[in-house]
């Protein structure tokens, strides 16, 4: 089956994970994406938090398949003249070194595009150009603290908190690829290749967009109606942590199930949709309260909105949180248990779908990993392991035309 990315060669000069991330994904689709890593040590995640003794780390492995890697020292020589040659073929480089190394190593903006003005150059930083923190080195939690998200996570008698999903990373990963996506279709119309620059912390903001509707909100009326905080309580000139509560016009909670008090995943969300009123009154044995004035309303509802959910508790008591959906969804009531890692990785619907994979690895054995979360209805998207730090150097540098003693050579004087 054609990609339709096939053809589009991808220089991965990335690390860690908002930028593999990004390239991960392009090369799902079909791009021809070569990772240049340094000799010997390679992108610092093959190391981290190992499991299997001189085994690429999962963190490695689950952001880098169907990659090529290229081992070169790019601040050598004969290093840099292999990475031009790679440049002057290539469609796209990507990268997410910290603020100025690539300017450090002498491959700037400006001298990337006179080596090949076709090529897109798209970055990663922390902070976007100009910010007056944009010389700071930024990891996850550092973005989410940045972007807005800590500050509107958590309970309100609790600290900022960092969600588990990577917001800052491959998030911006994301945002990244559809930079790249949308720079090559403007290079098809116009020829030529352009800078791409996505930062963690605007990354983290766009997903934030409704916490910025909410503090103008604030700031015009005084309150927030859909917050645990109202009426009852107070508010300040900020938005404030919410906890689990649903936004918009949908009050929700993580609500417990049977079991609860053994297992910490006995829950469910549980969302009050205002439509789905009479059938969640159903539901729960409680038809008095369709009509009741005390509740009819999402208005009327709000003040005692946590004794609701406590009568809906009282239901749940005896059921699990997957028997509590299979009833829920029969009232068409949107709601989910609250799943494990476990339980997803046993998913069957998951790994029917290919959301969860299984990848035979040369040296692990076979890893899980997630597979393309995006659907094609023409392309079914394979997942292939993650290359061996330079499994893939002589295979490239012999298609930049290098004969065997060339490469000898190179290797010799340990450029690559
Ligand atoms: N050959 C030779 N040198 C190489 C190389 C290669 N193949 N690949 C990288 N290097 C060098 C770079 O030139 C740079 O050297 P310099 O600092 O002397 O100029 C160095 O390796 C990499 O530096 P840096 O990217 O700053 O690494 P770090 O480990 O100190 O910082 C981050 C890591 C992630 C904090 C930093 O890269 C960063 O802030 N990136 C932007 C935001 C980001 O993507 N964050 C992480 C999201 S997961």
């Amino acid at each position: 089956m054609t990609k339709p990315l096939e053809g589009i060669k991808i220089i991965d000069f990335t690390h860690v994970q908002a930028g593999p991330a990004c390239t991960q994904l392009l090369a799902w689709f079909g791009a021809d994406v070569i990772k240049v890593e340094r000799p010997g040590s390679g992108d610092v995640t093959r190391n981290q938090l190992r499991d299997i003794p001189d085994a690429d780390a999962l963190y490695f492995t689950m952001l880098n398949s169907n990659k090529k890697s290229l081992t070169l020292d790019t601040k050598k020589p004969e290093g840099k003249e292999v990475l031009e040659k790679l440049i002057r073929e290539s469609d796209v480089l990507v990268e997410n070194f910290g603020p100025g190394a690539l300017d450090r190593m002498g491959f700037s903006w400006e001298r990337l595009n006179e080596l090949n003005p076709k090529m897109i150059v798209a970055s990663v930083k922390g902070f976007s150009d100009g910010h007056h923190y944009d010389d700071l080195k930024v990891y996850e939690n550092v973005a989410q603290c940045a972007g807005g998200a800590a500050s509107t996570t958590g309970f309100w008698d609790g600290p900022p908190t960092i969600s588990a999903a990577a917001l800052g990373d491959s998030n911006t990963g994301m945002h990244l690829a559809i930079g790249i996506l949308t720079a090559l279709i403007g290079r098809d119309k116009t020829g030529k290749g352009q800078k791409v620059a996505v930062s963690m912390q605007d990354s983290v903001l766009n997903l934030c967009r409704v916490k910025l509707r909410d503090q103008q909100r604030l700031d015009r009326v005084g309150y927030l109606e859909e917050y645990p905080q109202y009426p009852h309580g107070e508010f300040s000139d900020v938005v404030p942590r919410g906890g689990n509560a649903g936004g918009g016009g949908q009050p929700g909670w993580v609500l417990k199930c049977k079991g609860w008090e053994t297992d910490p995943n006995a829950y469910i969300y549980f969302t009050i949709q205002g439509h789905a009123w009479e059938p969640i009154c159903k539901a729960l044995g409680r038809p008095e309260w369709i009509d009741d004035p005390a509740y009819k309303t999402a208005e009327a509802r709000q003040p005692h909105i946590f004794e609701i959910f406590g009568v809906i508790e009282a239901w749940l008591a005896d059921k699990t949180k997957f028997e509590a959906v299979d009833i829920l969804r029969k009232f068409d009531i949107p709601c989910a248990p609250v799943l494990t890692m476990k339980e997803l990785a046993n998913d069957p619907s998951l790994r029917a779908s290919g959301t969860i994979v299984e990848v035979p690895h040369k040296k692990r054995g076979s890893y899980l990993t997630v597979g393309s979360p995006i659907k094609f209805s023409d392309m079914k998207p394979e997942v292939t392991a993650s290359p061996l730090l330079g499994e893939h150097t002589d295979e490239v540098l012999a298609s930049l035309g290098y004969s065997r003693q060339d490469i000898f050579n190179l290797h010799e004087i340990k450029a690559v």
